[in-house]
């Protein structure tokens, strides 16, 4: 057998991760939960959870990668061989190709609007106009199913260049890039007149509007920026070397992921009470705000506002791509390992499979909505819980310290914490939540 591809170093396995982490879930979907959500307190709510309650699921999927060095299915075969949660293995194979499928239609409005930063057509300043050329734009015959296809097709063909060939070299370029932009759109959009009400609405919580499906939709955004309960961070660790400290690479992840997403709210909500949008315009919020951020920033500099809408693109795309390699890497692995198939076949039969499922997103008005909230509340949720509980109550206590601690050299204070943090915080937060998404 082929010897298994490894990540090479602490820096390439913290970029490969946070470049699947970061992506579209910061800087797209962050953004408009939070002005659905009512703002600051939802922030709140979202760094406790990340902290408390994501890193430990972070860091129980990663044990289960590492340990076994195996795809998300091989994985809990591997470590629990003839047992049932093998199927827990398969749920993490299948979830990640239902988000990919509907994660790749918005990957084509980011190709779409890359396009038009070369041309400049969409910048306008006024909230009707913008929101008419994103109708249009969504509304054409042809632009959102060939972007759709072609974002789909590039990251299918970039997975098919393996581990270490395609997806860590790409992150290691992009995601400094992307905060460069990010925090010049973020300065840009706080330098806007009117910006100042927006500052207040990501800063001044107004706990009245923390619902219980507010505090779920919070901790269902971490998932998905976190890429956990999808088999993803279970495949990557499969692939870090067993003397790197998992911890570290965990809260580095983490850490970034969070920062990216904050900048992303400085980014965009201030231009959105600047601009008199809606901050609850759901899902084409940042389509809205970005092209009349650099508009304003055209007055003044035409050149400058050229050149930052296209880098700012470039880099969002890029950064959606390494999260949708990331989706897709799952598949492909488990079709590799568990079914022999060569890798280019496997990247076809993801890409056919799930370009069919992202065709109803296309075409189904509602579907894209519904498959977001019903993966990243039910599918992820569930999934991130069944991996914290298999290590937290299943695996073999040390099993999971040498994981964690390195095999006894490094955190064992910390493994204290976490294992506490595994065995009885994280499953009981996501069951209730898990049971009011349901139930509500
Ligand atoms: N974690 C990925 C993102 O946030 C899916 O875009």
């Amino acid at each position: 057998m082929k010897p298994r591809e490894n990540f090479g170093g602490r820096a390439a396995v913290i970029m490969a991760l946070a470049g699947s982490a970061i992506g579209l879930g910061n800087i797209w979907r962050f953004p408009y939960m939070v002005g659905e959500n009512g703002g600051a307190a939802f922030i709140l709510v979202y760094i406790l959870a990340t902290l408390l309650l994501l890193l430990p699921i972070f860091l129980a999927e990663a044990v289960i990668g590492r340990r076994s060095r195996a795809n998300a299915f091989g994985a809990m075969k591997t470590l629990a061989p003839h047992s049932k949660w093998k199927w827990t293995g398969l749920f993490a194979v299948i979830t990640p190709m239902i988000v990919l499928s509907y994660y790749s239609v918005v990957g084509g409005w980011a190709l779409g609007y890359f396009g038009n930063s070369l041309t400049g057509g969409f910048l306008q300043s006024n909230p009707e106009a913008l929101h008419g050329v994103f109708a249009s734009f969504l509304g054409s015959s042809w632009k959102p199913i060939v972007c759709f296809t072609a974002f789909l097709a590039i990251s299918c063909l970039i997975v098919a260049g393996g581990v270490k060939s395609g997806i860590e070299k790409f992150s290691k370029y992009c995601i400094p890039v992307l905060f460069l932009m990010i925090v010049t759109m973020a300065v840009f959009s706080l330098s806007l007149p009117g910006a100042g009400e927006g500052v207040r609405y990501l800063v001044k919580p107004d706990f009245s509007k923390l619902t219980a499906s507010a505090v779920a939709a919070a901790v269902g955004q971490g998932f998905f920026s976190l890429s956990l309960g999808m088999g993803i961070v279970i495949t990557y660790s499969s692939y870090v070397k067993p003397s790197e400290n998992l911890v570290a690479s965990g809260a580095g992840t983490a850490i970034a992921d969070l920062l990216f997403a904050l900048l992303a709210g400085f980014a965009v909500m201030p231009a959105v009470f600047a601009a008199g949008i809606e901050p609850a315009a759901g899902p084409g919020l940042v389509f809205e705000t970005l092209p009349y951020i650099f508009a304003k920033m055209g007055v003044e500099l035409p050149l400058l506002s050229s050149v930052a809408a296209f880098l700012f693109f470039a880099a969002l795309l890029i950064a959606a791509l390494t999260s949708s390699i990331s989706l897709a890497e799952v598949g492909v692995a488990y079709l590799v390992e568990e079914r022999g198939l060569k890798r280019g076949w496997a990247c076809l039969l993801t890409f056919l499979v799930t370009w069919l499922l992202g065709l109803c997103c296309v075409f189904g008005p509602g579907v894209l909505d519904f498959l977001d909230s019903f993966s990243s509340n039910v599918l992820m949720t569930l999934g991130g819980l069944l991996c914290v509980i298999f290590v937290g109550w299943i695996m073999p206590k040390q099993d999971v310290q040498d994981e964690i601690t390195n095999g006894g050299t490094v955190n064992r204070r910390t493994f204290r914490l976490l294992y506490f943090l595994m065995r009885y915080l994280a499953p009981l937060a996501v069951v209730s939540i898990l049971i009011s998404n349901l139930v509500w």
